[in-house]
Order: C-alpha cells, then structure tokens, then sequence
C-alpha cells in the first residue's frame, strides 16, 4: 500500500480532533485501490462501519457494491471513503464543525490518490464538497471545478426502500463508468456543470 495513504490512514485511527472521537467504536478510514480512476464519496459511517472500521460494509454499501458488480467492477478496484470518518451518535448528520474538522483527510486522500473523478454520494458529500443542494436535482451530472472531475448520484442508502432510486443509482454508476472510460481515452465528454472557486 502506498505509504502515504497508510499514513493518513494510521492518523484517522487515532484521530482526536473533534467529538466523534469519544462515541466511536473505530474511526473508519477510507479503503480500496489507492491507484483507482475514481473515490467515491460518501457521507460519514453508520452503524456497521463504527464497528468494522471499513466504509460502506452496511445495506447501503451493498447497494453500491451490486451497482458495480452490474456493470463489471468489484469493489476493490476502486477508492471508497467518507466525508466524515467517524460515526455520528444515532446516525445523524455530521455538523458542519465535524465535516470542516475532518476536511483535511478526505483532501489529502483525493491529492495521493489523484482520481479521474470524484463520485458524490447524496447531499452531505455534495455539500460539504461542492457547496451544493438537491442532490436529486443534480444527480447524474458531471461537474468540473479547479480542473478535478465531479460526478453526482444519489447516496446508496436513499435507495434502500425505493426501487426506482436503485434503478437511478445503478444508471449513474453505468454512466460514471462510460465518462472514466472516454477520459482516459481522451475523448471529449460533456461537462454539465462548470463551478468557479
Ligand atoms: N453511509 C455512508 O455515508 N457511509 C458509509 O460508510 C456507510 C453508510
């Protein structure tokens, strides 16, 4: 493994900078192929990840891991993390202290890892990334901004109880994979959104 990604890694195990910390079973650092084409990016772990220290182990991870499998990937070949590291009590939303305390250590995964594209899962990683809202209005669009790939979809948890949201999940993932594959044969693709910093 790259020895800076185990670095970051060994930083967020014994991570103390806010809270969480004191309510954590385990921090959960992000986990995969640290030379993947893409990170995707969730929220903060939940129940099953606190106890297992790995991201998206839970039902949600599931559904992200049979989008992929449907279109031929495992979850290995790629990056999976979390804006937020540690689980928030109950499962509730990360504050905005949390998330700008932990920032750090998904923008240091990103620079190591240099991805193609970031995938956005649900509406705390897009605004906590992008500054953004509605993610189901945004969902299935490419966003650049500082010359980085941003891809947005739904979080895999909304797709639990709602089969057509699966079938939306899976068709964006379909679609991130289509976008990966013409940038690294440097065709031209279509950005839907251009944001400024
Ligand atoms: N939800 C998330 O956002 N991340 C996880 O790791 C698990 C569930």
């Amino acid at each position: 493994m790259s020895q800076k990604i185990l670095e970051i890694k060994q930083n967020i195990i014994s991570c103390v900078k806010c809270d969480l910390c004191k309510t954590r079973t385990n921090s959960v650092p992000g986990k995969g192929n640290f030379q993947s084409n893409v990170i995707f990016v969730g929220e903060a772990p939940g129940r099953n990840e606190d106890k297992e220290g790995e991201p998206f182990v839970g039902v949600a991870g599931k559904k992200l891991s049979s989008a992929l499998e449907k279109i031929g990937v495992s979850r290995d070949e790629v990056y999976i993390t979390n804006v937020v590291k540690c689980r928030p009590p109950s499962n509730r939303v990360p504050t905005k202290n949390e998330r700008d305390t932990c920032q750090d250590y998904l923008k240091q995964e990103i620079s190591i890892i240099k991805p193609k594209i970031i995938c956005i899962l649900g509406n705390t990683a897009f605004n906590s990334i992008l500054g953004g809202s509605e993610i189901t209005k945004f969902r299935g669009k490419l966003v650049r901004k500082d010359n980085q790939y941003y891809f947005l979809t739904v979080h895999p948890a909304a797709t639990i109880y709602n089969q057509e949201l699966i079938e939306v999940l899976n068709g964006d993932i379909k679609k991130l994979f289509e976008l990966i594959r013409d940038l690294k044969n440097d065709k031209e693709i279509n950005i839907d959104i251009e944001y400024s910093s």
